[in-house]
């Protein structure tokens, strides 16, 4: 049993690891996989296939502003079961297409759009929809080179560009939706052969076409180990063949183990064997390269090719397995395959990766604009034990002079594992342990799970049954008992209104009628973890599909949505702590389509392997392109103990990942940075300041993100989208629009790396200045990469902001001095941009920030490096939802920082020595380094001007004149 297997682990560490996929069902083991998986085989053995999927052309009804229409649709083979369709065209271009059975014995869940969508979208007035005989279609777009053209028989919906079909539906014939249906009575009966002509003749036996293969596959009842799925509904899969002709890349459906350029699961040489599956779950020892379902499901999908990128939505709640396989280089088929649900793809007609990241945000929301001391280091472990014990850990952070923002806490730090109750034998004094905390402006974070120990001296559970917002067992009579940490437990339906209030109530701080977490602060975070949802005792660690959710949803409708309510929700609990509110941070483990505008998520419980290393880069770069930046994996590796070498190199990889935490096991040794022996120590302590001297930037490009949908960790083909050589790159990639390349070290005893460079230009190493230059075709440079450095390089034509000072936490470098690294690029001119606010509250709403961009350019022979306010120049933009139309560069915060300075000015790559460097005519203080490649053109040292303390401010307009 899962609960004693867990409880063993606390004292023994695993010898080797080793998942145990027993536990999980492949497709095989999924009757309805089986079921979707065997109709395609069949579809590719007819000669004859045909979907019997059309639409009756009588039935065409177009809205009255010729912007959608809804038709009926049939099936040749149940011509008595009745469907509609809806297809409209979004104001952004963004095709939404629904299917859903009509007048059926039951209803297909249709809600899932409903949680990943901000709103409901508007359709646009400029699309109008022509009907004929045989097809609609409708022509837009900027250049009116998009057509959408939806066939009536068989059934089609295709999007072209420029004439090229781009997204395909139902192109293989696949498409099919179980119907609600009774069981069949008395004897089975085997339907007979497919039609040898394309006649589509009804053939069925027992209620059942020929297509849906020989015998009822687990249509009523389903075993997979010691449990049975009642299915009282019966079928009710959805299967649907989306191909991407002209496009020979996928990438995205997060969350799996693997390559960013997903592997193929169909055809002669399939790099798997199972579908990629897409069912939130804990997974014990995941494997480092395997289509299995993890904590995560996020049903989009980019394709890509030189020419274009597309993307496909699939808003489906319920268990998916995805199929993919390129019949030729160029092109790429999947197969979706889900347990419940009805048909909504939005499909995104690009056509460039940042178009695809503006269309799917526009959809699910952009990723919130994180606090800014959540982008620091967090330290965690399972457990700190007491709060001495959290204290001794800062203090010896200090001792150290190692910068640390955050402090965590797991679960035993709660009363029998009873969430939000303190053990107050260890915990003595919670609240002052998190003001000792928070005195330099660290925090802390505790977990909260959503199991809730079920014994009434436990406030939590108490109301929650009382108000009678629990998960229902099947029949939906009797409140679910399952197992977890905390012993037998009974979970939350989020699904239930009743609970939102509640839940939000729990978190407020200030003693009220009822019981509340005051044992807390308005500076304590929240890490939900075990959502998907984890249960020791049930059918693949998690909740029976027949379990019953509010309105009489089962479980399996809504499985893969599940964690992202308690996500929002205690999201919102955070907010509503303060008035005004403040930026609340929540990480998540379990998480969906929409997940990106409530915090953060992590990759689970890795191995502390290098296998895992390298593979949680791809994984947190999959998320980015999923919509959500905000990710990172356990640095050092969940489980295990790593050399100091492995140690070093995954904070390497942590400090490029945007979301930053240590973390470990229980079993685990102690290994704080603060505890590894010399030299380790000190290159973790140099590694910490980095990332810290690098948050301007990764604030500026968190800023980005929260506007535009453009990734804060972005691949080769999103920012060099017409560069083949990079598109099955995944690690190494820049970080935001800032220009630095990074590629952490993710094997053991390198000295040195390979970097891709796209293009022709210069690119500079971070630590050395060395200077490489890349080739129009791409090419590849060695870099050094010796223990205590990350290879990462600064593109030509990029200023990258920074500040330098060492600090125990980031809000002690509030009033900081910046320094700029000015990389020219081969024509002799950079740009780079600085966002900074508060980095608390929402004031940033109300205009309260700054966004500069710098500038150098070439005057003549001279340099010109100027500070122009981004913001004003850029009205018709938004920071955080809000325009810019309004912004005023003397507001509160540009006010406050006023005294913040820009202390040196670092330029690389200026042809020449200068003759004289000055702001307003005043000469400055500057020292020149000739380089080996002082004109940019050769691989060698970059010539480095350093312009000391010249005397400008960070929030203000200024010049600086080098003149050579
Ligand atoms: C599982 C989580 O993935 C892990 O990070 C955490 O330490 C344990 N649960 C205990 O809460």
């Amino acid at each position: 049993m899962r609960a004693l297997s867990s409880f063993l682990l606390l004292t023994i560490v695993p010898a080797a690891f080793a998942v145990k996929s027993q536990d999980f069902k492949t497709c095989a083991q999924a009757a309805f996989c089986r079921r979707g998986r065997a109709l395609s085989a069949r579809a590719q053995e007819s000669q004859a296939w045909k979907s019997p999927y059309s639409v009756d052309p009588s039935s065409v009804a177009v809205s009255p502003e010729q912007a959608s229409f809804v038709a009926a649709v049939k099936s040749s083979l149940y011509p008595n079961i009745k469907f509609s369709l809806d297809v409209r065209v979004h104001d952004d271009g963004v095709v939404r297409v629904r299917m859903d059975e009509v007048d059926g014995l039951r209803k297909r869940y249709d809600e899932a759009a409903s949680w990943a969508l901000t709103a409901e979208p508007t359709i646009s007035p400029d699309v109008k929809w022509a009907v004929s005989k045989k097809d609609v279609r409708a022509t837009y777009g900027a250049k009116n080179d998009i057509e959408v053209v939806v066939s009536y028989d068989p059934l089609t919906v295709i999007l072209y560009r420029g004439g090229k079909a781009q997204v395909v539906l139902n192109g293989r014939g696949l498409l099919h939706m179980e119907h609600f249906r009774t069981k069949a009575t008395g004897e089975e009966k085997a339907p007979v052969d497919a039609p040898a002509d394309d006649s589509q003749v009804v053939m069925q036996v027992n209620n059942r076409a020929w297509f849906e293969g020989e015998e009822e596959d687990g249509f009523w009842e389903e075993k997979f180990g010691s449990w049975t799925d009642s299915k009282p509904k019966g079928p009710e899969s959805l299967s649907i063949d989306i191909n991407f002709p002209n496009h020979g890349h996928v990438y995205g459906i997060p969350q799996h183990a693997t390559r960013l350029d997903l592997p193929t699961t169909t055809g002669e040489n399939a790099h798997f064997s199972d579908p990629y599956r897409l069912y939130n779950a804990d997974v014990f020892e995941y494997l480092a390269d395997s289509p299995m379902s993890l904590y995560g499901s996020i049903p989009f999908m980019h394709a890509h090719s030189a020419e274009s990128t597309v993307a496909i939505f699939n808003a489906v709640g319920s268990e998916t397995w995805i199929d993919v396989g390129h019949p030729s280089a160029t092109s790429t088929e999947t197969h979706w395959i889900s347990e419940s649900g009805i048909l909504d793809v939005f499909i995104m007609p690009g056509p460039t990766p940042a178009d695809v990241f503006a269309q799917y945000t526009r959809l699910t929301g952009t990723p919130a604009l994180p606090a800014h001391w959540a982008l620091a280091y967090h330290q965690c472990r399972w457990n700190y034990i007491s709060s001495d014990d959290v204290r001794d850990v800062q203090r010896r952070f200090d001792a150290e002079d190692m910068p640390v923002d955050v402090f965590w806490l797991d679960i035993e730090y709660a009363e029998e594992h009873k969430y939000f109750i303190w053990d107050k034998k260890t915990f003595p004094d919670p609240v002052d342990m998190m003001h000792d905390v928070e005195a330099i402006g660290r925090k802390m974070v505790v977990i909260i799970d959503p199991h809730l120990k079920r014994t009434d001296d436990y406030p939590v559970y108490k109301e929650a049954k009382e108000l009678g917002v629990l998960v229902k067992s099947p029949g939906g009579e009797n409140n679910y008992e399952g197992w977890c940490w905390s012993g037998s437990s009974a979970w939350i339906d989020f699904f239930n209104p009743s609970s939102w209030d509640w839940w939000k109530s729990l978190f407020i701080t200030e003693q009220g009628d009822k019981w509340s977490w005051t044992e807390s602060t308005v500076d304590t975070y929240i890490w939900n973890d075990m959502n998907e949802p984890s249960i020791f005792n049930g059918p693949e660690i998690s909740m029976p599909r027949d379990n019953v959710h509010h309105g009489g949803w089962e479980h399996r409708d809504i499985h893969n949505i599940n964690g992202v309510l308690l996500h929002n929700l205690t999201s919102q609990a955070l907010m509503s702590r303060t008035d005004p509110p403040r930026r609340p941070f929540v990480l998540t483990r379990s998480f969906y389509a929409g997940s990106q505008r409530f915090g953060a998520m992590w990759t689970g419980d890795n191995l502390g392997t290098w296998e895992h290393m390298a593979v949680g880069v791809k994984m947190v770069l999959v998320n980015n392109i999923g919509g959500f930046s905000f990710a990172g994996s356990d640095v050092g590796g969940f489980f295990g103990n790593p050399e100091p070498e492995m140690l070093v190199r995954w904070y390497g990889v942590g400090i490029f990942s945007p979301f930053f935490r240590a973390h470990a096991h229980i079993d685990t040794k102690r290994r704080e940075p603060y505890l590894l022996d010399e030299p380790y120590k000190s290159i973790l302590r140099s590694l910490l300041r980095l990332r810290y001297s690098l948050l301007p930037v990764w604030y500026t490009a968190f800023r980005e993100t929260s506007v535009t949908g453009l990734p804060v960790l972005r691949p080769h083909w999103v920012v060099f989208p017409k560069d083949e050589g990079g598109f099955s790159l995944d690690d190494q990639y820049f970080l935001g629009s800032s220009g630095l390349l990074v590629k952490p070290i993710t094997d053991k005893g390198v000295t040195e790396t390979s970097i891709y460079l796209p293009e022709d230009q210069v690119y500079y190493d971070y630590y050395s200045y060395e200077a490489y230059r890349g080739a129009s075709k791409g090419k590849n440079v060695t870099v050094p990469a010796a223990l205590d450095r990350v290879p990462f390089l600064v593109r030509g034509g990029s200023i990258v902001p920074t500040r330098e000072r060492p600090r125990r936490s980031s809000m002690l470098m509030k009033r900081d001095p910046f320094t700029l690294r000015v990389a020219l690029d081969t024509s002799g001119a950079a740009a780079g941009e600085l966002y900074l606010d508060d980095g608390e509250t929402f004031s940033h709403r109300d205009g309260k920030f700054i966004w500069r961009k710098f500038v150098a350019s070439k005057q003549h022979k001279d340099l010109r490096i100027k500070s122009v306010d981004l913001a004003a120049q850029r009205p018709g933009e938004a920071v955080d939802g809000v325009a810019l139309s309004n912004y005023n560069g003397a507001n509160d915060f540009a006010k406050d920082i006023a005294t913040v300075r820009v202390e040196r000015v670092v330029v690389f790559g200026l042809s020449t020595k200068p003759k004289s460097v000055q702001v307003g005519g005043k000469e400055l203080y500057w020292e020149y380094t000739p380089g080996v490649a002082s004109d940019t053109k050769k691989q060698g040292t970059a010539s480095v001007l350093v312009i000391k303390d010249p005397g400008v401010g960070v929030s203000s307009d200024w010049e600086i004149a080098v003149q050579v």
